[in-house]
């Protein structure tokens, strides 16, 4: 899917969101003057007027020294301080200040419901799967199998049988790499990539294609880190096996056009793999609609725990593909001579799964479910225009990654500092965001990097949160205005 779908809105007025100075109106009438870009450092004396700002009110006696009220977008789609309540490292200190998590691409955090879907496994359900004939594994295979069908729901897959539990997208990738691509992609065949790939979707197709003998070929991407599309075109032909394409880039935010490149990958007779590892926490996706033969993700990038992902592949698809680990729980029937086995996702699930934290993504995407899809990438959307906007006024930033179609990533380098210094001095002020290269090397070098900062943001995110971020990064840069790197 792509944005266009989505109908969001292109300012934060249009969403009824108030623009930066409406923001800073507001915020000034219950907070003492602050310097530009941080807004709510101040005093808790003047009574809020708007429920909105209830929430905002430090307790009695607690340090508002620090800037670390969230500011709210009123008539935003979601109720950001009614979520963060239900996330309970989102209250964490760190060096003394409340955290900050701008990290939401590396990993998100769990909800309550998440957390205690896992305690409530443990304590009540716990046993193997599908093996036994006791209470306990009745239990466990509901929940584990209940999970499947939210993931299919949630990916608007049609059957459960298409969605294969594995630890992560990265598994899932290597998964259709061995099985399908071995069985699939001779010497001599093609492999499409794009250039904002993640390692992992580079990784397993470069290792297939110097063992077969075929051609990784790599799709450019314009200045603003979006595909070309006509490049693309004229790379895709009759040797073409496969394209393997991120839906968001983890690196720059750039949403790809999937539905157009998948019609043009089947157009030329290739399948098509998406990595939605970056997509499914911000938008909402119809794996369907999107025509992909398979689509991965991570369970850890959309608030679930780590060690569960999802591969999902097209039936016909994954029955037509050999396994590609062996073990229990795949087996039809074995003998020294002969093997069966069982049809799909079983025959890819091959040992003990991950069943607690399959159980525990399940919670997780009924939780984004509830809260709504569409709204979380409207709000985020909002969102990321005002972040967009801060950093654009900050003398010597360089923002990477300036696609018009982007979701909640802001790369960037400030002139006068290594990446690593930036990421300690917000650390300092609790502020987490990944510095370095992402583990996607080569869409970095496009744009003559090594490394960036990387705040990425989630709908738990605030403005006053991106303030923040604003604020250390003008005072840092006022302590070099004249060193570039
Ligand atoms: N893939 C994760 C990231 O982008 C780890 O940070």
């Amino acid at each position: 899917m792509s944005t266009s779908e989505l109908t969001i809105p292109d300012s934060l007025a249009a969403l009824g969101l108030p623009e930066e100075t409406e923001l800073a109106r507001l915020a000034s009438r219950f907070y003492s003057a602050t310097p530009a870009g941080s807004a709510l450092t101040g005093t808790a004396d003047n009574a809020p007027a708007y429920y909105f700002m209830e929430h905002a009110r430090p307790p009695a006696g607690q340090d508002i020294s620090s800037p670390q009220l969230p500011a709210v977008l009123p008539h935003a789609p979601i109720d950001v301080h009614s979520v963060r309540r239900d996330f309970p490292i989102l209250q964490e200190r760190v060096n003394g200040r409340p955290l900050v998590w701008l990290d939401n691409a590396a990993t998100t955090h769990k909800p309550r419901a998440v957390i205690e879907r896992l305690s409530h496994f443990y304590a009540h359900e716990n046993s193997n799967i599908h093996r036994a004939a006791h209470e306990l594994a009745a239990r466990a295979t509901d929940a584990y199998e209940g999970a499947r069908d939210k993931v299919r729901g949630f990916l608007n897959a049609s059957s459960t049988d298409e969605i294969v539990f594995v630890r992560g997208a990265t598994e899932a990738i290597n998964l259709v790499a061995q099985s399908w691509g071995r069985q699939h992609i001779r010497a001599g065949d093609e492999i499409i990539v794009s250039h904002l790939e993640h390692h992992a979707n580079i990784v397993p197709w470069k290792h297939l294609a110097d063992e077969i003998g075929a051609v990784l070929k790599v799709i450019p991407v314009d200045d603003d880190g979006q595909v070309r599309l006509d490049e693309y075109g004229d790379l895709l032909g009759p040797k073409t096996r496969l394209v393997a394409f991120t839906q968001v880039s983890n690196a720059l935010g750039t949403i790809t056009p999937v539905r157009e490149m998948a019609a043009m990958a089947h157009a030329a007779g290739a399948k098509v793999l998406v990595d939605g590892a970056q997509a499914v926490s911000h938008m909402p996706v119809d794996v369907q609609a999107l025509d992909a033969d398979w689509y991965v993700f991570s369970g850890h990038k959309v608030f679930g725990p780590t060690g569960i992902g999802v591969l999902y592949g097209k039936q016909e698809l994954l029955d037509a593909t050999q396994p590609w680990q062996g073990g229990g729980n795949m087996i039809e029937d074995v003998t020294f001579e002969h093997i069966r086995y069982q049809g799909a996702p079983a025959k890819f699930e091959a040992g003990t799964g991950n069943i607690a934290d399959a159980v525990g993504l399940g919670a997780a995407l009924d939780y984004v479910t509830a809260l709504g899809m569409p709204n979380i990438a409207a709000y985020e959307h909002g969102l990321l225009e005002y972040a967009t906007r801060q950093l654009r006024e900050i003398p010597g930033l360089r923002l990477i990654g300036t696609a018009p179609d982007k979701a909640s990533v802001l790369s960037f380098v400030l002139d006068g500092y290594q990446t690593g210094e930036v990421g300690q001095a917000l650390n300092q002020e609790g502020i987490a965001v990944r510095t370095g290269h992402h583990c996607a090397q080569p869409i970095l070098r496009r744009f003559g990097l090594e490394a960036t900062v990387r705040p990425s943001l989630a709908f738990y995110n605030t403005c006053a949160e991106v303030d923040q971020l604003a604020s250390v990064l003008q005072r840092l840069r006022a302590a070099r205005p004249h060193r570039t790197v």
